[in-house]
Formats: C-alpha cells, sequence, structure tokens
C-alpha cells in the first residue's frame, strides 16, 4: 500500500461548534483508507470527520492540517504577517492567522524553521527553502497542506462551503466535456469549482499563468487536470458538509 500523507487535527475546543457546523457528517462518497492515526488530541466524532475527509484525498508524503478559526487567531500573526493585512478586517486576520497557525506547524513536524509566510505580491504564500504547500481559509475552517520540495513541484488546497452554486453559473465553470460527470453525480458543480481553485492555488506559484475555469480541464477517470497551457496535476476532492480540494505535481512528473 503506497505510504499516506501525515495530517494533523488541530482542536480549538472555544470552537467546535464552528467546526461541527462547517463540517459536519461525512458522506458516503469518502473512500476512507485507514482509520484515523492514534495519539491525536481528543478526537470527538467531528474532529474524526474532518481527519478522515482530508486525509483521504492527501497525497503521499503530504502533510495537511486544518482548525476552526477562533476570534484570537490573528495573534498568531508575526509582525510581518500583521503589517500585510493591516487593512484587512477581523474575520480575514483570524483567518489568515489560522491556516498559517496549521502551516507552521506542519512545516515544524517536517522539520522546517519557520518565522512567518509572507504574502508575494500575487498573494500567495511565500514557504521556507525546501518546501511548498498552499493554504485556504473558509467561513469555519482554515487548512493548510505542505511538503518538502525534493518530492512536491507543487501543491495547492481549496476549501469551500457547501452550498451548490446556481446551474444559471454552472457553464462558466463546467467544461463542456466535463459535463457528464455532473450529470453521473461524480461531482457537484462546487467540488469542480473547489478542483480547480486547487489546481491554480497549486500551479499559479509555480507557472505565473492566470486561469480561467474553462483554462483547467478535470479528468474524471485518472484524476488529472490539464491546463490550456498543458500543465497536469494530480487532484482529489472530497464533500462532508464542507468541501476539500487538493492538487499536486510530484517532482518526479509519476501521477
Ligand atoms: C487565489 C485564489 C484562488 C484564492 O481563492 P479563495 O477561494 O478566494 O481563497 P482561499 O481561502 O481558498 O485561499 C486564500 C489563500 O490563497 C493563497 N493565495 C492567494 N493568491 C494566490 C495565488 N495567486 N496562487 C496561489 N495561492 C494564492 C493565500 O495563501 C491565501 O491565504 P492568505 O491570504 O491568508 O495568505 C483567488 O483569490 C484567485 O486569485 N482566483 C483567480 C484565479 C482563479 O480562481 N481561476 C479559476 C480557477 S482555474
Amino acid at each position: 500500500m503506497a505510504h499516506q500523507g501525515i495530517l494533523r487535527v488541530f482542536v480549538n475546543p472555544v470552537a467546535n461548534f464552528h467546526l461541527s457546523r462547517a463540517v459536519g457528517a461525512v458522506q458516503q462518497d469518502v473512500r476512507y483508507r485507514r482509520p484515523p492515526s492514534a495519539g491525536l488530541i481528543m478526537i470527538d466524532a467531528t474532529q474524526a470527520q474532518l481527519e478522515y475527509a482530508l486525509q483521504s484525498i492527501c497525497p503521499p508524503s503530504a502533510y495537511v492540517g486544518a482548525r476552526h478559526i477562533a476570534p484570537d487567531d490573528h495573534l498568531a500573526l508575526s509582525l510581518g504577517e500583521s503589517a500585510a493585512l493591516a487593512g484587512a478586517v477581523a474575520s480575514v486576520r483570524n483567518a489568515s492567522g489560522a491556516a498559517r497557525t496549521v502551516a507552521k506547524a506542519l512545516l515544524g513536524d517536517l522539520g522546517a524553521v519557520v518565522d512567518g509566510l509572507p504574502r508575494a505580491p500575487a498573494g500567495f504564500p511565500i514557504w521556507p527553502e525546501g518546501f511548498v504547500g498552499s493554504l485556504s481559509h473558509t467561513r469555519g475552517v482554515a487548512a493548510a497542506v505542505v511538503a518538502r520540495r525534493d518530492s512536491f513541484d507543487c501543491l495547492g488546497i481549496d476549501i469551500e462551503d457547501p452550498e451548490e452554486i446556481e446551474a444559471d453559473l454552472a457553464r462558466l465553470i463546467v467544461r463542456k466535456d466535463e459535463q457528464w460527470a455532473i450529470r453521473d453525480g461524480l461531482l457537484s458543480i462546487r467540488q469542480v469549482f473547489s478542483v480547480k481553485e486547487a489546481v491554480f492555488k497549486a500551479l499559479y506559484p509555480h507557472d505565473r499563468v492566470m486561469l480561467d475555469f474553462h483554462d483547467v480541464f478535470l479528468d474524471f477517470e485518472s484524476s488529472h487536470a490539464t491546463t490550456q497551457y498543458g500543465a497536469v496535476v494530480n487532484w482529489r476532492s472530497v464533500r462532508t458538509e464542507a468541501i476539500f480540494s487538493i492538487a499536486w505535481r510530484l517532482r518526479s512528473c509519476e501521477y
């Protein structure tokens, strides 16, 4: 069996209620590859569901984690990170702080020394030398995925609230050659949106090419995504009461 990705669930008792609303019950389309790892902190049913969901889509040897966003999460921002968000509202500062808390802990697990995760002018986080990763946050949950750059070319993560996108807007997101997968119920429109966001977040820091939704073609059999300029990445997505998607490319180019 392939080595699975490493997962950490970050528990904030104060915000458990928000997490249970944001994540909720795992649906049947989640495939469990292994039981939750032992030793995580105070796993209750909801956190176990979050762990299952993230673990089920985490690529081998990447580290993924999530926490529910708390009102004081902005305090985790370093001075530089905080200054970059000076004009942002409290919810944005808290979400950014929560995602960076997760990312820094995962980087620590990987042996990286991290002062901060500053933003590039284009908005993506700048990772310590030798590492690659991605951040995402939604109303209640923040997540990060990180890995060593000697194994991974690029990584992207996206979380979305589960509300379905209106059918009228579907044509902006779903290509004609992908519509069968929506009809057959393989993915929801919102999941296709989420996967393409994860693909963009993986590739943009690497290739610096802006992408529209129709510039990304999802192959639902191979779970590869191909861009209009020929880049190919893997993707996985899972839907609980929130949607999580991860996209990545290994350095070895083994898909
Ligand atoms: C970057 C983008 C995808 C972020 O998506 P989002 O749903 O608004 O927000 P998320 O919570 O998922 O992600 C936010 C994080 O993405 C990261 N990010 C921002 N710009 C990024 C970029 N150009 N590349 C990679 N990551 C980026 C940041 O870490 C940010 O968190 P932070 O502000 O706390 O540091 C979006 O703002 C964007 O620029 N979209 C244009 C391209 C696109 O979406 N095309 C359609 C899909 S192909």
